[in-house]
């Protein structure tokens, strides 16, 4: 085991202890408490939400499984070192291959926050990667981007995705827009698609 996944490790379980307890360490920044305590809540409310894919992992993120509620949640990061980041069921592996870890249609939602332009990067692999996700979104799944609107991290922007125009515009679960910009100082905004009925 590397250093790394051993710290990420002892990391988790010492959350896990201090979130048993009663202490919550989360991030104390708008655009983490919108995600934590609006968007997540409003689709663990959704009964037409039974089966998500959460992408990217970090401390941070550690209990957005149980802030889906009785959602069943998988995770998917590419560094294997972040797994015990991750839920109960957890792929280390790239999103451009999502398809080989999930059959197409299976997903209600796809939760992809902090990884556009946060390691996937490149146009292709992008493409690539939400290609794959639409494919495994029922018709009528949701798309969650989270992403930054500024440079370096928006080199490749949502109108530039091709696969993204296989998908339709609707609101953000929990907030009144279909793209909001949550945190002004790093434009992290919140955008919300939806695979059309009919493909
Ligand atoms: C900045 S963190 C974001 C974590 C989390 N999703 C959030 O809400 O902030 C980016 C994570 O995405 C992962 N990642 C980057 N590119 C990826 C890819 N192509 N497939 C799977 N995971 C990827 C990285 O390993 C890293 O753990």
């Amino acid at each position: 085991m590397t250093f790394k996944a051993a710290l990420y490790g002892w990391t988790a379980t010492t959350l896990r202890t201090l979130d048993h307890h009663g202490v919550r360490l989360r991030y104390p920044y708008r655009d983490r408490i919108m995600f934590e305590n609006a968007i997540l809540p409003a689709l663990a409310r959704d009964e037409s939400i039974q089966r998500v894919l959460l992408v990217g992992c970090g401390w941070y993120t550690h209990h957005y499984p149980a802030l889906l509620g009785e959602t069943e949640v998988t995770t998917i990061d590419l560094d294997a070192a972040k797994r015990p980041f991750g839920g109960d069921q957890h792929i280390v592996g790239n999103l451009t291959a999502l398809g080989n870890h999930m059959p197409r249609a299976c997903l209600d939602a796809v939760l992809c926050n902090g990884v556009l332009g946060w390691g996937l990067n490149e146009h292709d692999d992008v493409e690539q990667a939400f290609g794959a996700c639409v494919d495994c979104l029922r018709p009528g799944g949701l798309l969650l981007l989270g992403w930054n609107d500024q440079p370096p991290y928006n080199r490749v922007a949502p109108e530039d995705i091709p696969a993204f125009a296989r998908l339709e515009p609707v609101r953000v679960p929990g907030l009144d827009a279909h793209r909001i910009v949550a945190l002004p100082r790093n434009q992290h905004c919140f955008q919300a698609f939806r695979k059309p009925l009919s493909d």
